[in-house]
């Protein structure tokens, strides 16, 4: 139908004829002469159409926002001093022989043609609409170029695109299971894949030694801007191979992609820190390093001190003391410092102890703080100097469980940041390694696995699993971007009998097992290769790459935070005879209030 792209057209064109298709994004009436933007997905191009073309003319008094169009017309320089430097064709205009109307629209539930805050509701209801505008068009195109230099790089490195069912059996990755009753089988349901870990592994038993697959995962848990019910994954195994080449060869991947995509030269090789160094050092496992502030552990200079709340959790095992310098930080107003003890609340902190440095030549008499009284000069000297603070920092402390002093401090880390311009521009990835193997979860008071079961525990460490698993390292690795865990993966237990071992101190019985991952277990048997491998989530990384601020701006059909599609209206109740067949009757829904 056409012979160019609307925003394809341009000076080289002059004095041709060209025929355009595309939306009315615009339209002004200029004494007499009629001007249309018309826009499809390379841009847009200004149409003239002159009244002395009555018939064209008619019809483009007609046309009015987002009719589907087709117009001939020939190509011309626009006038002197009329040039717009934002478009493509921002250097010629179009003057229309032949204008015809494709198709009708009725007024759109909200303009494109303007930048107007359309609530996100309406934006995904008519998300075919929304998809229009310009900044979608290239976030999704953009997304379409990494998924191709990412399927190129592995394809040239020898790996296969290989696909997993989607109706299958649970994949434990740590949420909820999306299932599927089966109509042949009553009573009996699939899940959905949390991810192919489980087949990718029975893929490198099958001697495939390179597999990928740019693949669905679906996941049943608590939604937040980076995370989707479903959602993407480029998923990657293979065979004999051990975590420093492999790791290697993922880096190359990210690095060969932003420099394809990008143009931005990542470090090589990526920064590596253990699990144990970005916990203490950022309270987090994905540590934002463009951000420069650390916390600073004090706690064994609040064992003797007498204010409880700080000597208390220095007394425990379990427990943290830990400090954050936020360099002229003392500028702090007492309502912002209020609302960072709010902020902190939010991860569990009972409180946010602070203290000012007006002056750090004189000791004592040039600090302030509410918590000063509780504390002997020795250990307010000690603290000074361990966290290096200057005249004009602000010190903040965080006393409790580990686990919530990290997590509030490091939070509090990342907002502090952002509010005082401390973060830096550019790319910072790194790799997190050395992960512990279990973490003990005091709810049900037995280990989770801090990856997924299948991760090999480290060579070194083999004996731990049964004298002190808590110490026991795994040879897990997460590649983390400005604070996004952006891919995570591990070299696999290939041995039956490390497998059975990890399974019971992981409380999965013999019987619990066999009937989970009897298949795994089997295929174990019949000589498995040492394998491993990780998966990126996709949608994570285009996000981060086009400075989306939510997964959703990077998905075509994303679902909203309580995982429902407003577009479709999915999920909807089905008919009874659909539940007979399925042979499940529904419980009586609670009465809405
Ligand atoms: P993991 O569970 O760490 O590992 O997932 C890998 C990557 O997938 C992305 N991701 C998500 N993205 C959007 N929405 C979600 N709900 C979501 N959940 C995860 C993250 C994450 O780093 N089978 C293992 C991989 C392996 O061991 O090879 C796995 O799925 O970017
Ligand atoms: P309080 O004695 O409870 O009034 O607390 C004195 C100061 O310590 C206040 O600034 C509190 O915000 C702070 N604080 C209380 N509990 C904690 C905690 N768990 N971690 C850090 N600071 C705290």
């Amino acid at each position: 139908m056409r012979s160019h792209y609307c925003g394809e057209v341009n000076e080289t064109l002059e004095g041709q004829s060209v025929t355009i298709v595309g939306w009315m994004h615009r339209r002004r009436d200029h004494g007499g002469v009629i001007f249309i933007d018309l826009r499809d997905r390379e841009g847009l191009v200004q149409v003239v159409c002159n009244p002395e073309d009555a018939e064209s003319f008619a019809v483009a008094e007609r046309v009015r926002s987002e009719y589907v169009l087709k117009i001939v017309g020939k190509v011309q320089l626009r006038p002197a001093g009329s040039d717009n430097a934002d478009l493509r064709s921002g250097k010629i205009e179009i003057i229309a022989s032949h204008v015809e109307i494709l198709n009708a629209s009725e007024t759109p539930p909200f303009p494109l043609n303007e930048l107007l805050d359309v609530n996100e509701d309406v934006r995904l209801r008519y998300r075919y609409i929304d998809l229009r505008r310009p900044e979608m068009q290239q976030r999704l195109r953009f997304r379409s170029q990494i998924t191709r230099q990412l399927r190129n790089f592995l394809d040239d490195h020898g790996f296969l695109d290989i696909e997993t069912p989607i109706l299958t059996k649970a994949t434990p990755e740590g949420a909820r299971d999306y299932l599927v009753p089966s109509r042949t089988h009553q009573g009996e349901f699939f899940a959905l894949p949390q991810s192919p870990q489980l087949f990718k592994q029975l893929l490198m038993m099958s001697g495939m030694d390179r597999y990928y697959q740019v693949v669905r995962c679906f996941r049943d848990e608590d939604l937040r801007a980076d995370r989707q019910p479903e959602f993407t994954q480029i998923d990657i195994e293979t065979s004999f191979v051990e975590e420093e080449d492999f790791m290697s060869m993922m880096e190359e991947m990210i690095r060969h992609l932003f420099a394809n995509v990008l143009e931005q030269a990542l470090p090589n090789p990526f920064p590596r820190m253990s699990y144990a160094d970005a916990m203490s050092r950022f309270g987090s496992d994905k540590p934002d390093l463009r951000i420069a502030l650390e916390l600073v552990d004090v706690s064994d200079l609040m064992k003797d001190v007498d204010f409880k709340v700080f000597s208390a959790p220095a007394n425990d095992e379990r427990g943290r003391v830990a400090a954050l310098r936020v360099p002229g930080g003392n500028s702090l107003s007492r309502k912002e410092i209020d609302d960072y003890t709010k902020y902190v609340g939010i991860y569990g902190a009972k409180g946010l102890a602070y203290i000012k440095v007006n002056d750090i030549s004189a000791g004592r008499e040039g600090l302030q703080s509410p918590i000063l009284k509780f504390l002997p000069d020795e250990a307010v000297t000690a603290i000074m100097s361990r966290v290096e603070a200057e005249t004009g920092d602000l010190v903040f402390f965080g006393a409790d469980k580990a686990t919530i002093v990290n997590e509030s401090l490091g939070a509090l880390r990342i907002k502090v940041g952002h509010d005082m311009d401390m973060v830096e521009r550019g790319w910072k990835p790194l790799w997190v390694v050395d992960f512990p193997m279990f973490e003990w979860d005091d709810k049900s008071q037995r280990w989770h696995a801090l990856h997924h079961p299948f991760t090999a525990p480290k060579e070194a460490d083999l004996t731990l699993l049964e004298t002190d698993p808590e110490k026991c390292l795994s040879r897990a690795y997460d590649m983390v971007l400005n604070g996004t865990e952006l891919g995570g993966g591990s070299m696999r237990i290939h041995k039956t009998d490390v497998q059975a071992k990890v399974f019971k101190l992981l409380g999965i019985s013999d019987e619990e097992a066999k009937e989970k991952f009897g298949f795994l277990l089997d295929a174990l048997k019949y000589g498995c290769p040492p394998h491993g491998g990780l998966a990126f989530g996709l949608d994570r990384l285009v996000m981060l790459m086009t400075g989306a601020s939510s997964i959703r701006d990077v998905m075509a059909f994303p679902k909203t935070q309580s995982a429902s599609c407003l577009l479709t209206d999915a999920p909807s109740p089905i008919s009874d005879d659909l539940l007979k067949e399925l042979n499940i009757r529904l419980r009586k829904l609670p009465q809405a209030e």
